[in-house]
C-alpha cells in the first residue's frame, strides 16, 4: 500500500515536469487532488485495507496530497510571476513610437520677425481690442459718419456702433490718448473685413507702426520702412513707395515689395503688375493730433500698417494667401 502511493507521488511529479502552461497545471492538481481524484479514491479505500495497514496509509495519503497541493499551487505561482514579467518588460528593440511635436504656425513666425525688427529700432509693443467702437475704428481716424472712405474697407458691423476693427490704426488713437511724445510703438493683432480672393481672407493680420517726436520727416518713415523690407528679405529686395490716400495720413502712401513669386515679370499672385502692396503708410494728420491734444507745431509723426500674411506669402513664395488658414498638415509642417 505504501508503495502504491509512493508510485501515485511520482507519477503526478513526473506529469507535472511535462505541464507547461496554467491549464495543464490545474488539470493536473484536478486529476489527483479533485473529489473524484487518484488520491481522493485512494483515501476512500483505505478502509479496505487490513485494519494494521490502515493509519499508516491513511498518513502518508493525507502528506502526499497535502505536499503535492502545495508543489501544484507553487508551480501555478511560479508561471503566474513569470507571465506578468514578460508583460511588464520593455522590449527595447521595437522601434520607438513618434511623438509628433506642434509648431509655429508660419503667420506667427512672421509676426513675431516684424515684432523682432521694429523692437530692435527701438518700438514698443501695443495691443488694442479686437472689438471696436465706431469712434476708434473711424472718426478718431478721420473717416466720419458718410464719409466715402468708408468705403474702402468693407466692415463687419455688430451693431451700429460697434464693429470687428477692420485695421490696427484705431491703436494709435488709443495709444496717443494715454502718452505723450515721443511715442514709438508697434501694434500687432488681428483685423477683419468682408473680403475674399488670392490676395485678400476676411480676418488678417497687421502691424500698426506710429513714431512721433519733434522733427520727424518723411524722410525717416522712408528709411525705417526701408530698413525693415531689407531685414526681413534681404538687401537685394526691391521696394516702391506709391502716392496713396488715408484720411488719417498726409502725404500718404502704398508701398509695394518686387513679386518674389515672378521677381517681377507679372503672375496671378501680383495681378500680372510685377508688384505686390505690403503696407500703407504717411505722415499723422494733423487733425488727429488736433483731437488728441498734441502741440501741431511741435510735434510731426509718422504710421505705417502692414498685411502680415502678405508678407508671408512673399516671404515664403505662397501664391493663395488662403492655404495660411486652411489648416492642412502637409502645407503646415513645411515651415
Ligand atoms: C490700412 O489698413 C491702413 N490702416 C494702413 C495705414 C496705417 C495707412 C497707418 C496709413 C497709416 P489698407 O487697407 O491698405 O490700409 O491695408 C493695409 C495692408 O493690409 C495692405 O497693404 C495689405 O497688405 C493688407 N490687407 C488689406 N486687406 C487685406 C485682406 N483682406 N487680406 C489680407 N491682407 C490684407
Amino acid at each position: 500500500m505504501e508503495k502504491t502511493i509512493e508510485q501515485i507521488n511520482q507519477e503526478a511529479l513526473n506529469e507535472l515536469e511535462t505541464a507547461s502552461d496554467m491549464e495543464s497545471i490545474r488539470a493536473l492538481s484536478v486529476r489527483y487532488l479533485g473529489r473524484k481524484g487518484i488520491i481522493t479514491r485512494f483515501l476512500r479505500n483505505i478502509s479496505k485495507l487490513p485494519p494494521e495497514e490502515r493509519p499508516i496509509a491513511g498518513k502518508k495519503a493525507n502528506e502526499t496530497k497535502k505536499t503535492l497541493d502545495k508543489i501544484f499551487k507553487d508551480a501555478l505561482d511560479r508561471l503566474e510571476t513569470a507571465t506578468a514579467d514578460a508583460t511588464d518588460r520593455i522590449d527595447v528593440s521595437l522601434p520607438g513610437r513618434m511623438v509628433l511635436a506642434g509648431s509655429l504656425h508660419p503667420i506667427t513666425q512672421i509676426n513675431r520677425l516684424i515684432c523682432d525688427i521694429f523692437t530692435n529700432l527701438g518700438f514698443d509693443i501695443v495691443e488694442g481690442p479686437e472689438v471696436e467702437t465706431d469712434y476708434y475704428n473711424f472718426e478718431a481716424l478721420n473717416i466720419p459718419k458718410n464719409h466715402p472712405a468708408r468705403d474702402m474697407q468693407d466692415t463687419f458691423y455688430i451693431s451700429d456702433n460697434i464693429v470687428l476693427r477692420t485695421h490696427t490704426s484705431p491703436v494709435q488713437i488709443r495709444t496717443m490718448e494715454k502718452q505723450t511724445p515721443p511715442v514709438r510703438i508697434i501694434a500687432p493683432g488681428k483685423v477683419y473685413r468682408c473680403d475674399s480672393d488670392l490676395t485678400h481672407t476676411p480676418m488678417f493680420h497687421q502691424v500698426e507702426g506710429l513714431l512721433v517726436d519733434e522733427n520727424v520727416s518723411f524722410g525717416d518713415l522712408k528709411g525705417i520702412l526701408t530698413t525693415f523690407v531689407h531685414r526681413m528679405f534681404d538687401e537685394q529686395i526691391s521696394l516702391r513707395f506709391r502716392p496713396s490716400f488715408f484720411p488719417f495720413t498726409e502725404p500718404s502712401a502704398e508701398v509695394d515689395i518686387l513679386c518674389v513669386i515672378c521677381r517681377g515679370k507679372g503672375c496671378r499672385v501680383c495681378s500680372q503688375t510685377g508688384w505686390l502692396e505690403v503696407l500703407g503708410a504717411g505722415m499723422v494728420h494733423p487733425a488727429l493730433f488736433e483731437n488728441i491734444g498734441y502741440d501741431t507745431a511741435r510735434y510731426t509723426g509718422f504710421a505705417f500698417g502692414m498685411g502680415v500674411e502678405r508678407i508671408a506669402m512673399l516671404k515664403y513664395g505662397i501664391d493663395d494667401i488662403r492655404k495660411y488658414f486652411d489648416n492642412d498638415l502637409r502645407f503646415l509642417r513645411q515651415f
